[in-house]
C-alpha cells in the first residue's frame, strides 16, 4: 500500500501468518530505504515468506527501468511472489518464472483477466468495488461469477475486515484474501494518528472516489481537503484521459504528483488525502 506499507508492517503481516507485500516506492521514497537494504531490515524482522508489487507504468523508460532493477534485487533477495498492478504484465512473468516465481494480477473486470491469463499469470487478484486504492466497479459476487471459469487461483481483495467477511469470501469461492484498509489502523502501521482515527471514524458513506489523484479511480475519505480539490478532473486533462496515446502521458504526471502528496500525508500529516476502502464500519464493531 502507497504510502501506508512501512517495512515493520510488511514484516508482521508474514511473521503473523499471511504473506507481506512490499511496495517498492513506499519502501524507498517514503521511509527512506535503499531496496535491497528494506528488504534485508524485512528479512531481518521475519523469516517467512514475504512478497513485491510491481507497479506496471510504460510511459517513461526511467521508470520502467527502476522497476525492473527491483524486481531482479528482489528476486535476488528470494522474494518469490509478485503481485502485479495496473498494466500488461508480461516482462514480469517473463523475469519472475524464470526463477520459479509467481506472479498474481490485479484485475477489476473480465477484459483485464482476459489480458493477464494470456500473459501467463499464476493467479488474479480480484479488486471489488469496496477495496481500498484502486478500486474496482464490480462487487464481489459479481467479480468471482465473471473470473470462475478461468483455471486461475482468485483471490478476493476489497471490503474484508473481519473473520466473518474473511469466512464469507472463502465461502464464495474465492481461493485467498487480499487486505489493506484493515492493516492502516494498527500499531505496526507508522501513518499519524490523525490517518487512524479518520478510518475508525468513516462510515460506508464517507468513501468517495477521485479521478483527480492518480488519473484512475482512487478511493478516498471525504475531507474538506478533498472536496477542495474537487473528484474530477478539468475538461482538458478529461480530454486527454480519453486518448489512448495521451492517456498515459497524463497518468504518468498524476503519478508523479500523487506520490509526492501522498507521502506528505504520512510524513508531514498535512495533506489529507486518505485512502481508505469501504471495510471501515466494521472496525466500529
Ligand atoms: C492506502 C492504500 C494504498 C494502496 N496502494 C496499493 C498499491 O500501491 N498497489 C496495489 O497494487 N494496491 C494498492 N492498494 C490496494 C490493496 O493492495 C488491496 O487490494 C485493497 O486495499 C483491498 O481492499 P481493502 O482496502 O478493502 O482491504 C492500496 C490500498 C490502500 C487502502
Amino acid at each position: 500500500m502507497y504510502p501506508c506499507s512501512n517495512p515493520e508492517l510488511v514484516a508482521s503481516i508474514s511473521e503473523s501468518g499471511g504473506l507481506g507485500i512490499i511496495q517498492p516506492i513506499s519502501l524507498t521514497y517514503v521511509y527512506g530505504y535503499d531496496f535491497r537494504e528494506g528488504i534485508q531490515y524485512i528479512k531481518s524482522l521475519t523469516s517467512k515468506p514475504i512478497g513485491m508489487n510491481i507497479l506496471i507504468e510504460n510511459s517513461s523508460s526511467a521508470y520502467l527501468n527502476k522497476m525492473q532493477e527491483w524486481t531482479d534485487i528482489a528476486l535476488e533477495e528470494g522474494i518469490m511472489f509478485f503481485i502485479s498492478s495496473l498494466g500488461k504484465p508480461d516482462w514480469v512473468v517473463k523475469k519472475v518464472h524464470a526463477k520459479g516465481g509467481k506472479v498474481y494480477h490485479d484485475v477489476t473486470e473480465l477484459k483485464w483477466a482476459k489480458i493477464a491469463k494470456d500473459a501467463n499469470v499464476d493467479g488474479l487478484i480480484c479488486v471489488n468495488s469496496s477495496a481500498g486504492g484502486h478500486a474496482g466497479d464490480l462487487e464481489a459476487r459479481q467479480l468471482f461469477l465473471d473470473l470462475k471459469d478461468f483455471s486461475l487461483p482468485l483471490v478476493c481483495a476489497g471490503g474484508v475486515g473481519s473473520k466473518e467477511s474473511f469466512d464469507k469470501m472463502l465461502k464464495l469461492g474465492f481461493d485467498a484474501v487480499q487486505m489493506g484498509t484493515r492493516f492502516i489502523a494498527s500499531d505496526e502501521c507508522k501513518v499519524p494518528l490523525s490517518y487512524k482515527k479518520a478510518i475508525v471514524n468513516a462510515n460506508k458513506g464517507d468513501i468517495v472516489y477521485s479521478l483527480n489523484l492518480t488519473g484512475v479511480k482512487v478511493s478516498l475519505i471525504n475531507t474538506p481537503y478533498v472536496q477542495k480539490l474537487g473528484l474530477v478532473p478539468n475538461t482538458f486533462i478529461l480530454w486527454m484521459l480519453s486518448k489512448a496515446s495521451l492517456k498515459h502521458l497524463v497518468r504518468f504526471f498524476y503519478m508523479l504528483r500523487s506520490l509526492i502528496r501522498l507521502k506528505a500525508t504520512v510524513k508531514e500529516d498535512k495533506d489529507k488525502f486518505f485512502q481508505a476502502g469501504k471495510v471501515l464500519k466494521v472496525l466500529k464493531v
